[in-house]
């Protein structure tokens, strides 16, 4: 029976009658309208051990900035806790806003990790890490899981908090969960809905240049900075508008050095804007 949980005493009760009995733990943090990307956390973090399953559902006002899609971001709570109940999910939780942030809470307290958080989808989203570090920190110690999962296709969210849990020694374990893409590559996204056919059918461009630049960056063909802006330079001419294109260490995205065709070692990173809306996506080489 799938649990709703909009209180964080009921929750916290929950989930400390589970521990009594053993039961491994497992959280997948969510933003809500659900797609397969989504779920296919949930049946991976049963594959990591877990035999409890809780996501939560919330719209985190912290991590939109002020000119963002916060007020537009698509809710369906019905829908999404039809699916979870499809998939015998445990718990879902869905706080109010009031219950994250209490009015009376000022000065948050927030980690800082200035050079990962300025960089990448950070240089185009000031603050949008701080608040993702934030609530994310929050949900884990109001769940308390044994484990908890995050997506690929967020690369720099899951590098930040797998390095915030470190640093904080938060007894959590993180798994890293594949990109899971629609039929034509593009990764599967809540703001893929805000596309209309024209952008949409564009839309997968930057998977292909993703694709067609890591082949070539993998083979070494040729140095890899002309390869990107080569890639830059055709994604722009299509109307996507590039944010950054960046080839960077895939542990801890630091910068490329000298780039050696090791498997694994590299991670290529985009970020485009069609129109008004933001698509990233990733490829580790
Ligand atoms: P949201 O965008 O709803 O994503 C929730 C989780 O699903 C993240 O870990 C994300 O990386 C993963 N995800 C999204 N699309 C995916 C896809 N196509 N394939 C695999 N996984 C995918 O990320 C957030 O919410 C928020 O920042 C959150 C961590 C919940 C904090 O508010």
């Amino acid at each position: 029976m799938l649990i709703v949980s909009e209180n964080l005493s009921d929750l916290r009760a929950e989930v400390l009658s589970w521990k009594q009995n053993n039961e491994v733990v497992g959280f997948v943090p969510t933003m809500g309208n659900l797609h397969e990307g989504h779920l296919s956390l949930i049946s991976k973090i049963r594959r990591c051990g877990a035999t409890k399953t809780i996501v939560s559902i919330y719209v985190n006002p912290k991590q939109f900035g002020p000119e963002e899609d916060y007020s537009k971001y698509p809710r369906t709570l019905d829908e999404d806790i039809k699916l979870l109940k499809k998939l015998n999910v445990d718990c879902v939780f869905c706080p109010s806003d009031k219950e994250i942030y209490p009015p009376n809470e000022k000065n948050l307290i927030t980690t800082n990790n200035p050079s990962l958080m300025n960089e990448l989808c950070g240089r185009q989203r000031p603050g949008h890490f701080y608040g993702v570090l934030l609530v994310v920190n929050k949900l884990m110690n109001i769940v308390r899981p044994d484990i908890a999962i995050f997506g690929q296709k967020d690369y720099q969210q899951y590098i930040l908090i797998k390095d915030m849990v470190q640093q904080l020694f938060t007894s959590i374990d993180i798994v890293l969960a594949p990109i899971i893409r629609e039929n034509d590559g593009l990764a599967m996204s809540s703001r893929n809905s805000y596309l209309n056919p024209d952008q949409r059918s564009k839309a997968v461009y930057l998977y292909e240049s993703l694709v067609r630049a890591s082949k070539k960056i993998y083979k070494n063909a040729g140095d890899y900075m002309s390869i990107l802006d080569t890639e830059i330079e055709r994604l722009n001419k299509d109307d996507l508008n590039v944010d950054y294109l960046e080839l960077r260490k895939t542990d801890n995205l630091s910068n490329v050095e000298d780039y050696k065709n090791i498997s694994g070692q590299y991670i290529l990173l985009g970020a485009i804007r069609l129109g008004e809306t933001r698509l990233i996506d990733n490829i580790i080489l």
